[in-house]
């Protein structure tokens, strides 16, 4: 038997084809509150895309701890044989929800773990570094990444213009100039906390930690001829690609590795670590493995478990808190903050939202509320309300000690800390002559797109900054 058709009411309906009007041929009923109700839906059925990060796609899947990392942190997602649910997206940044999957940018790698304690979110990029080491800059870097407020293009002026004005941006710009850039796909890039978070023991000792999803596929990369060709071939290349493995019974994985630092370690190590600029060398802070993240299951509806998902990096923990990453801490407000414009004030009720854990919040009401707590609505109060664990209070979320001036600066430096050094130690001794050839002609093929002279002087002069090599086989392919 076939299941009727209903209104959002769930009336039956007479027709899924037919609107009501006065005879066959006449003007159509305002009764007809079906035809009404359907239509007024669609002029409805979008939020407003992600302001960054609009395209994307994800799948469910769960983290399986494999090793004892207890000795950093109590968290209970991270204790020995612990198996988590989970949420994973991917993303493209610049771009919007209809780009093309396969442009030249970052890719978002944003994991929302359902664990016992509460939501622990891991938003984090497909490279370790980022461009900008301030979150005041943060719209404007964006804006010189996306489109030009007079014609509505892209402009590659604009973005060179702005990378070599903010020189910070050398590392994470020969990343995305490198392999790294345009991925083959989801399953075959590698995933990166990047910012310096905080891990607590059940003892109250402290460490520094990174984290690395290591891609158990391998990672691969698109050269930018085929990369543009599969743009224009299909679009959603990376979503089909997702999707159609985990239908397969393909499960794309990845190992999860932190690198672990001392606490009393940041105060004096090379680099600022908490410059989000800079990587640890795994040299001096090697990888801990720690588990086995799985993807098995996709989405049954896009939007609602997809486009609403609202992924939070200050989402933590007991058991992990932040660190002085200027960057982190501005992110700590962008998101909350991005998922009440777009999804709405109670987007953490939605099922892809929801914890596992009993939320016993004194939110109350606004739009779209599901559930709202029972009565007293108002702490303190003396009718068996839910009471704060004061034996919270002192946890790694506030504890790092902070003893200084307000100021307006830049980060104090560390001993090696420069924004060249580490771009050029990525293009002399991580790629090979083949990575190099590829970098070199990504860079002049974007910035012969369209970039003015003068910019095109700091271009030159970026690279001959970052590796002199480089930066003259830039300057000569322009000069020659
Ligand atoms: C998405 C802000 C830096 C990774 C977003 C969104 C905002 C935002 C407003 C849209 C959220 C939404 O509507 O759902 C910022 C700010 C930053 C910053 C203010 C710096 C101060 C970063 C960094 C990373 C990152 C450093 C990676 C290490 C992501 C990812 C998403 C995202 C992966 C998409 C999450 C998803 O799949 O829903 N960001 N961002 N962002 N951002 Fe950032």
């Amino acid at each position: 038997m076939t299941r009727p058709t209903t209104n959002n009411a769930g009336i039956p309906v007479g027709s899924d084809d037919d609107s009501l009007s006065a005879g066959p041929n006449g003007p159509l009923l305002l009764q007809d509150h079906y035809l009404i109700e359907k239509n007024a839906q669609f002029n409805r059925e979008r939020v407003p895309e992600r302001v960054v990060h609009a395209k994307g796609g994800g799948a469910f899947g769960f983290l399986q701890v494999t090793e004892d990392v207890s000795q950093f942190t109590k968290a209970a997602v991270f204790q020995p044989g612990t198996r988590t649910e989970s949420l994973a997206r991917f993303s493209s940044v610049a771009g919007e929800l209809g780009s093309a999957d396969t442009w030249r940018d970052p890719r978002g790698f944003a994991v929302k773990l359902y664990t016992t304690e509460g939501n622990y979110d891991l938003v984090g990029n497909n490279t370790p570094v980022f461009f900008i080491r301030d979150p005041l800059k943060f719209p404007d870097f964006i804006r010189s990444q996306k489109r030009r407020a007079d014609n509505h293009l892209r402009d590659h002026d604009m973005q060179w213009d702005f990378w070599t004005l903010r020189t910070e941006s050398a590392h994470q710009v020969t990343w995305l100039m490198g392999d790294r850039g345009i991925p083959s796909n989801w399953r075959e890039m590698n995933g990166y906390g990047s910012h310096t978070y905080l891990w607590e023991n059940a003892a109250g000792a402290k460490h520094w930690v990174k984290y690395h999803f290591k891609s158990d596929q391998g990672v691969g990369y698109l050269a930018q001829a085929d990369a543009d060709r599969i743009a224009g071939e299909d679009g959603d290349f990376y979503i089909r690609d997702l999707f159609t493995s985990i239908k397969a019974g393909e499960h794309p994985s990845w190992s999860l590795h932190v690198q672990v630092m001392p606490y009393e370690d940041a105060a004096d190590y090379r680099f600022n670590p908490f410059d989000l600029t800079k990587v640890w060398s795994q040299k001096d802070y090697p990888l801990i493995r720690v588990g086995t993240y799985t993807l098995d299951r996709n989405p049954e509806n896009y939007f609602a478990q997809i486009e609403q998902a609202a992924f939070e990096p200050s989402n933590l923990v007991p058991g992990i808190g932040t660190s002085p990453d200027k960057m982190l801490q501005g992110r700590l407000f962008a998101y909350p903050d991005a998922h009440r414009y777009r999804v709405g004030a109670n987007y953490a009720q939605l099922p892809v939202n929801q914890p596992i854990a009993e939320v016993n919040s004194y939110a109350k009401d606004g739009a779209m509320r599901l559930r709202n707590p029972a009565d007293p609505v108002y702490a303190p109060n003396s009718y068996g309300g839910p009471h704060a664990d004061a034996a919270r209070a002192g946890e790694a979320l506030t504890t790092y000690g902070i003893e200084d001036e307000v100021v307006r600066s830049a980060y104090a430096p560390h001993a090696e800390d420069d924004d060249w050094g580490q771009a050029g130690t990525l293009v002399r001794e991580v790629m090979d002559d083949a990575q190099r050839d590829r970098l070199v002609s990504n860079i002049v093929g974007h910035a012969g797109d369209g970039v003015s002279r003068p910019v095109l002087e700091r271009v030159f002069e970026y690279w001959r900054n970052v590796d002199k090599a480089v930066g003259d086989r830039v300057a000569a392919a322009f000069d020659a």
